[in-house]
């Protein structure tokens, strides 16, 4: 049996070789950034063998771009495990829903051949409708937040104040198509979850846009976090068996608010052709061209290039809105703030395939504010905004990596780089991707994930 001898976790890393052990009975995953950490791709990845998936959080202001047989499809609402047959997909109380976006989004998934019906979705009676006035209110006034505009805000605004509509309320007057998959979700997956079914909960956004815990006003307006799912779904805290903190390799984020290791100015990305843009103006060679120029300026240091290569090569454009998004050095003050917030059990990174190219990868260790060093993640937004990131530099390497299924495999250098994350986080990775598809994951800790063989 190999151990991997540089990690603190010494725990085989080539897991065909492991012995027995318990899998997990049910997993949250949680996104440990600002939201778009790829949590659509490894959701997906575990809905496989889930029973039941169920999203207890924010609303149509999440997408999750899933790649299945090349075929793109973008969820808003729905939950993830509506593409695997035989699989109970929640609406939790504590999401809001739009029903004209839900409504679509039946629609067309039917029209892919998908099965939507009461026995494979249940919407929550107790989660919250968001209307027509909290969309215009979120245009009108949240602006300065850039907000997704989806109505999000306002719709739990008026929960909190008690003048909300609730599914169960809405269903009522008798105008809505959906209607057939209203239930009393809570005695449902309490039931489930006895039965032993193994559950997924999937959680939208990422603990940095989290209410409480995120970076205050810039925020969304729900529990992202996994203390979410007791309240957002009805459960008690002893029914989460794994949490596993979804981070991607590098960070990014849309919308306003603090980014510390961001990699250009707001007004350079303004200035930035989009990707769609430039792949419709370019030839294939000049879009190549045009690469290899960026990871030139990148290796030989502009900020901005290497920001940019970061958005290029991750395609780092809004699945909701398609703005481009602001990118930036993986942050390990973050990452464990992240982790204590949760109780992450493990790690999923993601996107480690974006990196290649880079000659030198930094990693945030600290910020330096008024001549003090900060180690320790803070809410303080002006400190946020005002601090400069103090950096521990790793060497890169060039290899595509998207084809490689084992670690033992990846260059050396992309091994140290995600035994570096585990050492600075403190807590081990199970799972890293290296693609959009499915297929492209490479599991070194079975033990966080389900057990394969389901009980559908
Ligand atoms: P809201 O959730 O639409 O109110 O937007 C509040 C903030 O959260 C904005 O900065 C949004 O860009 C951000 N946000 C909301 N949902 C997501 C998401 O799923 N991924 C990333 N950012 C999000």
């Amino acid at each position: 049996m190999k151990l991997n001898k540089n990690s603190k976790f010494s725990k085989p890393l080539n897991i065909d070789f492991y012995p027995a052990f318990t899998m997990a009975k049910n997993i949250a995953v949680i996104g440990s950034q600002f939201g778009d950490e790829g949590k659509g791709k490894i959701i997906d990845f575990l809905a496989e063998s889930a029973d039941v998936v169920a999203r207890f959080n924010g609303g149509n202001n999440a997408g999750h771009t899933i790649k299945v047989n090349n075929e793109t499809t973008i969820l808003h609402l729905m939950p993830s495990g509506i593409l695997h047959n035989g699989t109970i997909n929640i609406i939790g109380n504590g999401v809001v829903v739009d029903p004209n976006i839900l409504a679509k989004e039946i629609e067309n998934l039917r029209s892919k051949g998908v099965k939507v019906t009461p026995d494979n979705l249940v919407l929550s009676e107790n989660a919250h409708v968001i209307l027509e006035k909290h969309i215009m209110e979120d245009k009108e006034k949240n602006k300065h937040l850039g907000t997704t505009a989806r109505g999000i805000g306002p719709a739990y605004t008026d929960k909190a104040a008690r003048t909300g509509l609730r599914v169960i309320d809405y269903v009522s007057q008798g105008k809505s198509s959906l209607n057939p998959f209203v239930r009393n979700s809570v005695v449902l997956i309490n039931d489930l979850i006895d039965k032993n079914k193994k559950v997924l909960f999937e959680g939208a956004q990422g603990t940095l846009l989290d209410i409480d815990h995120g970076t205050y006003p810039y925020v969304t307006s729900s529990n992202a976090t996994a203390g979410g799912i007791c309240t957002g779904l009805g459960i008690g805290p002893k029914k989460i068996d794994k949490v596993l903190g979804i981070a991607k390799a590098y960070i990014t984020r849309v919308g306003n608010g603090p980014l510390p290791t961001e990699l250009g100015t707001e007004q350079e990305i303004k200035e930035e052709k989009g990707y769609n843009e430039l792949k419709s103006d370019l030839s294939e060679e000049g879009f190549e061209r045009l690469m290899r120029k960026i990871t030139k300026e990148a290796n030989e240091g502009s900020e901005y290039k290497q920001g940019r290569l970061l958005r290029m090569n991750g395609v780092e454009y809004g699945s909701t809105t398609g703005r481009p998004r602001r990118t930036g050095w993986f942050d390990a003050l973050i990452g464990k703030y992240s982790v204590i917030v949760n109780g992450f059990d493990a790690i999923a990174l993601t996107k480690l395939d974006v990196l290649s190219g880079f000659e030198k990868i930094k990693i945030c260790v600290g910020y330096k504010y008024n001549d003090k060093i900060i180690k320790n993640f803070t809410t303080n937004v002006e400190i946020l905004k005002n601090c400069k990131p103090i950096y521990e530099e790793l060497p890169g390497w060039r290899e595509n990596i998207t084809k490689i299924r084992n670690f033992k495999e990846l260059p050396k250098n992309a091994q140290k780089y995600v035994e570096r994350i585990e050492e600075l986080l403190n807590v081990p990775v199970a799972v890293v991707s290296v693609g959009p598809e499915r297929s492209q994951t490479i599991v070194l800790r079975k033990e966080f994930l389900f057990d394969s063989k389901s009980s559908k």
